[in-house]
Formats: C-alpha cells, structure tokens, sequence
C-alpha cells in the first residue's frame, strides 16, 4: 500500500522502495511534466527509503496537498536541491482534442491490430543470438526477421526482389536482410556508430579467414597490459569521463598499439570493431534510454547504488567477441551481404534530394521516434573512440532528425538546400501541409500554453515535436518523389505523451504521406503498445501508446 503522505508542520515526508528510487532518481531529470505530477506518481509508487521533501505556505497546508498541490513546493530529490517551483492546478490548460479525434476518425479504418507483429520482431531482440547481428547491440534496430517478413509480404516484379531504401539505415538490417534475398539496397545513416556496424558485416563476406584467426592467435598470447612508451589515450568526453577502470584503458592502450600491426586492412578493421563493440561492457556504464547510467564503482560521485552486475576485463570481452566473430565468419555459406549495397553517409534530410525520382520499389525504415531518445549521449563512448571531440558531437546531434530537447530549427538550412537543388516548390509545398495539419496545430498550441504557463520542466519539448514534425514530413516528401509507382514506404514508429497529451506520431505522419501524394494503406497496430512514463502514468493515468507499422502505397497513376 503506497504510504499516504504525511504533512508535518511544513514538511511532507514519501517514503520510496530502493528501486523507485533509482528510476526515479533519472527520470527526475528527464520528464516533461510538471512536479505536480511528478510528485503524484511517486505517491501511487510509494514504499521505503526515500524522503521528499516539500515545503508550502501554512496558510496552504493540508494533508493532501502533495497529491492535489497547489502551492509552491522545494522538492529535494535525493540530496540534490531544486529551486521551489510553482506548481499550479491546470485550470487555464484545457485538453482538447477535437482535431487529433477528427484525424483518428479519418485513418480509422486504416488502423489495424495485426497479430503477425510482435514487439520483439519489430526489435533488436532476435538480432542478438543471430550470426553477425549479434556482433553489436544497436538497440534501436528491428530484427532481421522483421525485414524479411515485409519483403515476402510485398514482393516486387517476377523475381520477388527490387531496389530497396532505408534512409534512417542505423546498424543495416534492412539493407543486409535485403540483400542476401537478392534486393538492391541503399542505405542513409548519419551515425558513424550505424555506418560502422554495416561496414563490418559487409567486410565479414569477403576477409580472409586464415588471416583473421592468424591474428586471433597472435593477440590471444598478450596480456594487453600497460606498455613503456605507449601513445595512444582513450579520448575522453566529458559525459564519457571516468567511463572505464585505469587498468581497462590500459587495455585498450595496448589493443590499439597492437591493432595498428595488423597488416590486413579488413581484418584490421573487424578488430578495431571489435574492440568498438565491447566498450559497454567493460565500461561502468549502461545504455539506458536517453542517458547513460552510472554504476556506482565508477570515481563519477553518483547518488544512486546502481550496480550493472560482474564486469568483464577488456582482454576477455575482447577475444570473446572476436571468437564469436571468427566462428560467424566461417560459417557464411548462407549467401553474401555485400553484393549489392549502397551506403551513403549523411543525413537523410540533405541526401534524399539529390535521388532520383521513382528510383525505388519498397521502403523500409524506422526513424528516431520523437522520444527525446540522444544517440550522441547512447553512444557517446563509441563515439570517443572513434575521437569525437565535444564539438564534433554537438553538431552531429544537431544534424540527426531532431528528437531531443537540444535540437534547434533547421529550416534556414534546409530551405536553402532545397533551393539550391530546385526544389523550392516542393519545400513550399511541405510547409502548407505542415501549417494545415490541424491534429499537429493542436498538439503544439496546447504544449506551448503549457510551456507558458510553466507546466513543462522542459521548454523545448514544443521546439522539439514541431522540428520533428516538420522534419519528418520532407522526409516523407521526398520518400514519395523517390519511390515508384506501384511502390511502398513501411515505416515503424511509435505514439508518444508529453504532458498528458498523446501525439499521435502515426496519424499526423500517415496524413503528411497522404498529401505526398500516398494512400495509407494500413497502420498496422502492434497488440501490445508502449505503456507512457511513470510520471506520467502518475499524472495523466495509464495509456498505451500505440507502436505502429504504416504501411503507405504510392499509386500508379497519381491523382490530379
Ligand atoms: C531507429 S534507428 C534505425 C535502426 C535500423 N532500422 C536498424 O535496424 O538498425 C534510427 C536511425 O536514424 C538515424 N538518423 C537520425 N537522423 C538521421 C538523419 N538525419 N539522416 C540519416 N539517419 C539519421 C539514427 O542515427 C539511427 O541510426
């Protein structure tokens, strides 16, 4: 039973269960939610160990002033002081939901449960145990099988294979699966972390496996330990300092002075990679949603006790990962990933442009949600191997589709680039959908009240879904330009919440894809959604967020 909180005098005291805790103690930091809600969530999860504390004017007081707070509360979280904020019943901020009900009724008949997709198939999940997938966890991949059950669903032409796209291609399951089922692919991918793990498992086809093992002996026989006279350093930033124990970097010291010995570029590489694709494991570090999390042996001074369980030394992660890599490699007898796959790095945004009209039969992708999810804080410490200095980071955040707080406008730019090519018309033309896309408009209105009224912890969060927004519908723009007649864009995304108020991502997409000139043939709705945060279950009741496949068809004959 949550402990109701107790008012004495002018402090309320919410007692905490350890783990409630630890959650809580991130995403204190991350939510988008007034500390109303906050504070009301963590009363519907109460139990032991933590104290809250909040102060109010006594004229105010009551007991139940933290689950209906309407004064002005000092919340110490954990030891760490926050400003008194004030918190405000939501009386000027009516939801409303006219527009977004309008759009649901317009799709409704689109929208579509399919039993077929699992949320396991639409993520990395199966990836992991499978040859060459599993040599890195990019968590934010769909599965191998995912691809494959949408190319044998929409075959193109007599031999069942056409020329495939995937313009968010992240770690390349699309282009690999699709590949080695006799597909013409081609890939965009902004992070270098994605364009890494492609390059491997393309490099796995055709590096010499005698070379490979040959190397494989050479480095089993070393301690990689530190050496007199070595210069390399892991590069540190500063979201990645104190990532690693002194004795790991030392490891990895002596790996990268060893690694610059190996004579065969391709073997050269998938060791590099390798060593790229241990540094979670051997870092006091976990990829946890939008941040890294800290385990509490790391020098960083931290308030929680997170322990991310036995930590492996950087010479046993390493050769582990290369002997699962070596026996992978001897066994790709089951047709070639490399055949046939273009990899362009950039961004889609500036690449899509430059395609040729109808140069595509299917499309596949996912983009980044519009979750606020960082990939340059995810993948920080591969990035710093691969000598990201600070700057370099902040600008390829600011390149990624935006889906952080810290994205800024990118219109000037890409109305610019869109000129520059000749297409200014259809930049124009993104810009009418964008402004009559009601369901949007009212989404942005009621987060900027909102925003105004102080209700967000995060004034950005409206910047950030209107960027993502009109983003996604160039994007989309250009997808249709790009794709064939007769042809399909399949795009997994998922529904999210800010401040109580559900966007629904697949329906404002769907109809941006409608006024690309695409008919929306399904949303197919995965059974299980996403449940919303903890703050905001506790704030705005439990709702799922639908995890979704749009399914959209671009006509042979284009209407008008
Ligand atoms: C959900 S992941 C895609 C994962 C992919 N389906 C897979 O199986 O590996 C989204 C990807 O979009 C990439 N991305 C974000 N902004 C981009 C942009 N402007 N251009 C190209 N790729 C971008 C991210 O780096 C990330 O790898």
């Amino acid at each position: 039973m949550p402990t109701r909180p107790k008012a004495r005098g002018k402090k309320i005291h919410v007692e905490l269960p350890e783990s409630t805790h630890r959650k809580l103690r991130v995403k204190a930091a991350l939510e988008d939610i007034s500390i109303q809600g906050f504070v009301a969530d963590l009363i519907a999860r109460s139990v032991s160990n933590v104290v809250i504390t909040g102060e109010q004017p006594a004229s105010t007081a009551q007991p139940d002033a933290v689950a209906e707070p309407s004064a002005q509360y000092a919340v110490d979280l954990f030891g760490r002081s926050k400003p008194a904020i004030a918190v405000q019943r939501r009386t000027s901020i009516r939801s409303r939901t006219a527009e977004r009900d309008a759009l649901h009724e317009r799709y409704s008949a689109a929208l579509v449960v399919n039993p077929d997709l699992s949320r396991s198939l639409v993520s990395f999940q199966s990836n992991k145990t499978t040859p060459f997938y599993r040599w890195f966890k990019f968590k934010e991949a769909f599965s191998h099988e995912f691809v494959r059950h949408i190319l044998h669903r929409f075959p193109c032409g007599e031999t069942g294979a056409g020329r495939i796209l995937d313009p968010f291609a992240g770690a390349g399951t699309t282009l690999t699966t699709a590949t080695k089922e006799g597909w013409h692919a081609t890939g965009i991918e902004l992070l270098p972390v994605g364009t890494a793990a492609m390059k491997a498992r393309l490099l796995a086809d055709t590096v010499d496996p005698a070379a490979f093992e040959h190397e494989l002996k050479r480095i089993a026989k070393l301690g990689l330990r530190k050496r007199a006279g070595a210069t390399y350093r892991f590069r540190h930033l500063r979201i990645t300092a104190s990532a690693f124990a002194p004795d790991t970097e030392d490891a990895i010291s002596a790996f990268m002075q060893f690694h610059e010995g190996i004579a065969e570029p391709d073997v050269r590489y998938l060791f590099w990679f390798a060593a790229l694709s241990v540094l979670e494991d051997v870092s006091y570090t976990r990829k946890d949603g939008q941040y890294l999390r800290w385990d509490s042996r790391s020098e960083r001074v931290l308030r929680s006790n997170f322990s991310k369980g036995p930590i492996p030394d950087f010479r046993t992660a390493l050769l582990s990962k290369l002997r699962l890599m070596q026996a992978d490699i001897a066994q790709r007898n089951g047709g070639t990933f490399s055949n046939n796959v273009d990899i362009i790095n950039g961004s889609c945004l500036e690449q899509l442009p430059a395609l040729q009209d109808a140069s595509f039969d299917l499309m596949l992708t996912s983009p980044p949600y519009c979750n606020r999810y960082d990939y340059t804080r995810t993948y920080a410490l591969e990035l710093a191997f691969m000598g990201y200095g600070e700057k370099d980071v902040t600008n390829l955040r600011q390149q990624l589709l935006s889906a952080t707080v810290e994205n800024k406008t990118k219109r000037e730019v890409l109305s610019a680039l869109f000129r520059e090519c000749g297409r200014e018309a259809e930049y124009r033309d993104c810009e009418s959908a964008f402004d009559s896309q009601r369901a949007l408009q009212e989404v942005l209105e009621i987060l900027r009240e909102a925003r105004d009224a102080r209700e967000l912890n995060n004034t950005n969060i409206p910047g950030m879904v209107e960027h993502y927004f009109f983003e996604m519908n160039l994007v989309i723009k250009q997808l249709s330009r790009v794709l064939a007649p007769g042809g399909r864009v399949v795009m997994v995304n998922d529904n999210v919440q800010y401040h109580g108020e559900e966007v629904p991502v697949d329906l404002i997409l769907s109809d941006f894809a409608a006024s690309a000139g695409l008919t929306v043939e399904s949303i197919w709705v995965l059974s299980k959604g996403k449940g919303n945060s903890s703050q905001q279950m506790g704030a705005h009741g439990r709702r799922e967020l639908r995890k979704c496949v749009y399914v959209w068809y671009k006509p042979s004959k284009q209407a008008g």
